[in-house]
């Protein structure tokens, strides 16, 4: 009876992961969206803002597409979860894991390029120079992100990229994109190419993803 139950929910974590690869909105009912908005407008719209576009210095934006098409499910779950230890991004385990599903849900809906997530997340990890990676960071990065990456704390606009609570919820190919892409409709620009800020070089960009990841290890 019991070996029984057990195997039950071994099958359903593995349903469970295969649809978490899938994506969630694609699965979502009409229903499972509706609940996600309301759960979203309740618990997060008051950071996030409606339609979660975000605000400078208050909350990073949920829907824009750069961080749709690279965030997996997995993510979004975990923030949700979580939330963000030392920032203003609070746990909201408290709701349980079928309304936090439904908000991912949501979001995902906003999506308007097919996700590049499971390609993001397997790239190689970064090799480079920290202390080139600080001199890159200082000079960029800390006026939005602030001097440790300790983000809204410090009085920028960009969120605490340098602490465990980002960190260890992305892979490094998450962090790359993110700086070569930027995200659109926000102050997060690309800092790769013509368009860029700033052109750095993809080994330049691995040196500063070393120098972050160092932050956290001290
Ligand atoms: C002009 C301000 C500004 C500068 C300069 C800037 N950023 Fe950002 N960055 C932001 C904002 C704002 C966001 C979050 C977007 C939002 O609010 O929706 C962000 C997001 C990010 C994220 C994703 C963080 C997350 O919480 O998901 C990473 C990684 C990042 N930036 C890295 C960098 C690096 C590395 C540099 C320097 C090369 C840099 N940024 C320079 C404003 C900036
Ligand atoms: C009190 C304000 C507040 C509330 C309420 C809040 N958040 Fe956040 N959220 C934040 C802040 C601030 C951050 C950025 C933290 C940082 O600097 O790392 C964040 C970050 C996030 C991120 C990471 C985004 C990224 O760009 O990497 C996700 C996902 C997220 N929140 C989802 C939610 C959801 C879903 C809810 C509601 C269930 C919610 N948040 C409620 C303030 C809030």
């Amino acid at each position: 009876m019991i070996a029984g139950k057990c195997m039950v929910w071994a099958l359903a974590g593995v349903v469970w992961l295969a649809f978490a690869g899938a994506g969630l909105a694609q699965t979502a009912t009409p229903l499972t969206l509706k609940l996600g908005k309301e759960l979203f407008n309740e618990n997060c719209a008051v950071c996030h803002q409606a339609d979660a576009i975000g605000k400078p210095g208050v909350a990073p934006s949920l829907t824009n597409p750069e961080l749709l098409a690279i965030a997996s499910d997995k993510f979004f779950m975990a923030n949700i979860r979580d939330g963000r230890v030392d920032t203003g991004m609070p746990p909201f385990a408290h709701l349980g894991r079928k309304n936090v599903r439904a908000i991912v849900a949501y979001l995902r809906s906003h999506a308007r390029e097919p996700s590049r997530a499971a390609q993001v997340a397997s790239q190689p990890d970064a090799h480079g120079d920290p202390r080139l990676g600080k001199q890159w960071y200082d000079f960029i990065c800390s006026t939005c992100h602030g001097v440790n990456g300790d983000g809204y704390e410090a009085g920028g606009t960009g969120t605490a990229i340098g602490l465990a609570g980002f960190l260890d919820k992305v892979s490094d190919g998450f962090i790359r994109e993110t700086i070569k892409k930027g995200r659109t409709n926000t102050r997060m620009l690309a800092f790769q190419g013509p368009a860029g800020l700033a052109d750095l070089s993809d080994r330049e960009i691995d040196d500063i993803i070393v120098y972050l990841r160092n932050l956290v290890k001290k």
